[in-house]
């Protein structure tokens, strides 16, 4: 089929790179000259692992272009995957939407379906059915369908080849047949509903993961106030299948380009409706808190922070990309500079674009040896591998104050224990052995 993606961050350059591997004609259309260029030229503007690969071998079937007119005019079906960031009252901002829509409006002569694969609130889909309905040429017809994405930063191709479910949310029998011809290729249950409760499974799906981790969060918050260890907590509650084992790890809270925006978003979207979504409301509060729970746990050590040399590790808001959206390092290193600390940052592949945001103010290091060295404190804000693997010896060794504290659990506490070391993490305790006499 002939289908052409408007937008190629992650949802749309891996759609686009993985339904051209599945057999179809790709063009991908983006409006940033800087990434247009770096596509033409083989490479991927995002770091996600397996893009490049596959747009390598499906390059004769895939094109970029910044010319919509041509790539929309004659394209059967075109996927919306423009950002719906947060706009300034928590609500999503559909901007960048509507004009893809307007642009495939004007640009479109053939019937086709639109497929709106960004987030967005429900009704939306309807809004757009209305703006073709009165801004195409009345012989072609546009029909919308709402197909949300699941997939995750870090794991995108892989999600997107074996997604664990896709949905259809359309209006016609058509609309639904067509869609099923684009995911023809990948062998995966398909649900087929209306436009507002597709859109509405999305919102669902990522508020509810949200409020998994807000909820173990002040579980490991309340584990360290009452004694008890949140990694045990969570194991003995993921073994019960109808909690299951994801989504239990706790840390520092959630960030990201999509849990903070959505369950902003689906909380304005109640309110607007005269409902409040307490449950949503209360992981948003406990979020926020938790990001800086380790600048909190920091001024146990030193009551005042300023004049200090702060090690971070980690910008990035999950490992295995570079997304720096809403990530929890962003508060906390103001809050540091504001407190007058001296920062030295390492992070594999975020240094870049947390330079962007702080051009002088940083120091940052090629290695974490670099980052620790001379230090009065770490903190440990991105649970990347070779932050996992580090020498926890050397902590002791390099930094003039060896206090690590770790906001996503990274080490096994028996063996920070041993590195001579102060280890802080999130709500965990060493379990001891019973004592000889009551084995
Ligand atoms: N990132 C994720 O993990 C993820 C997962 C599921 C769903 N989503 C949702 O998918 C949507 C896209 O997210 P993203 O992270 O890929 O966003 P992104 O910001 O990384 O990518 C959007 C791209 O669209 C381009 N663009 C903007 N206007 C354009 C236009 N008129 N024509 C062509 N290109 C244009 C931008 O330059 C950018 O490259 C959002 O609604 C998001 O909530 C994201």
């Amino acid at each position: 089929m002939k289908i052409s993606i408007a937008g190629t961050g992650y949802v749309g350059l891996v759609t686009g790179v993985c339904l051209a591997s599945s057999g179809h004609e790709v063009t991908c259309v983006e409006a940033d000259a800087k990434k247009l260029s770096l596509l033409k030229s083989g490479k991927s503007p995002i770091f996600e692992t397996g893009v490049e690969e596959l747009m390598a071998s499906c390059a004769d079937r895939l094109t970029y272009t910044g010319d919509y007119k041509a790539a929309y005019k004659g394209a059967e079906v075109i996927f919306i995957c423009v950002g719906t960031p947060e706009r300034g009252d928590g609500y999503a901002n559909l901007k960048q939407v509507y004009t893809v829509a307007e642009q495939i409006a004007a640009a479109a002569e053939n019937d086709c379906v639109v497929v709106v694969k960004s987030t967005v609130p429900m009704g939306t889909n309807d809004k757009l059915d209305k703006l073709f309905l009165t801004k195409t040429d009345k012989s072609i017809r546009i029909e919308v369908a709402s197909n949300p994405e699941f997939l995750s930063q870090g794991t995108a191709v892989h999600d997107f080849l074996h997604a664990q479910r896709i949905i259809l949310g359309v209006k016609t029998r058509r609309g639904e047949e067509i869609l099923r011809q684009v995911y023809k290729g990948f062998n995966q249950p398909v649900i087929v509903t209306d436009q507002r409760s597709a859109e509405m499974i999305k919102y669902a799906s990522n508020n509810f993961l949200a409020l998994k981790i807000s909820f173990i969060n002040e579980v490991a918050n309340l584990c360290e106030i009452v004694g008890a260890d949140v990694e045990t907590v969570a194991y003995g509650m993921g073994m019960d299948s109808r909690i299951g084992e994801k989504f239990l790890r706790s840390g520092i809270g959630y960030g990201g380009s999509c849990f903070p925006k959505d369950t902003k978003a689906l909380h304005w979207l109640a309110k607007y409706h005269d409902y409040e979504i307490k449950t949503v409301k209360a992981a948003i509060e406990v979020n926020e808190n938790q990001k800086i729970r380790l600048i909190k746990k920091a001024r146990k050590y030193y009551p005042s922070l300023e004049g200090l040399t702060a090690a971070v590790l980690g910008v990035t808001f999950k490992p295995d990309t570079d997304d720096l959206r809403d990530a929890p390092s962003i508060q906390n290193i103001a809050i540091l500079l504001e407190e007058g600390v001296k920062i030295n940052v390492w992070d594999p592949v975020g240094c870049n674009r947390l330079k962007a945001l702080y051009p002088d103010e940083l120091n940052c290091c090629g290695t974490i040896e670099d980052a620790i060295r001379g230090a009065d404190i770490c903190l440990i804000l991105t649970e990347w591998k070779k932050i996992k693997e580090f020498d926890l010896k050397k902590y002791a060794k390099l930094m003039k104050k060896a206090i690590v504290i770790d906001g996503r659990n990274c080490y096994d506490l028996a063996s920070a224990g041993d590195a001579g070391i102060i280890y802080d993490s999130i709500g965990r305790r060493r379990i001891m052995p019973f004592p000889k006499n009551e084995v």
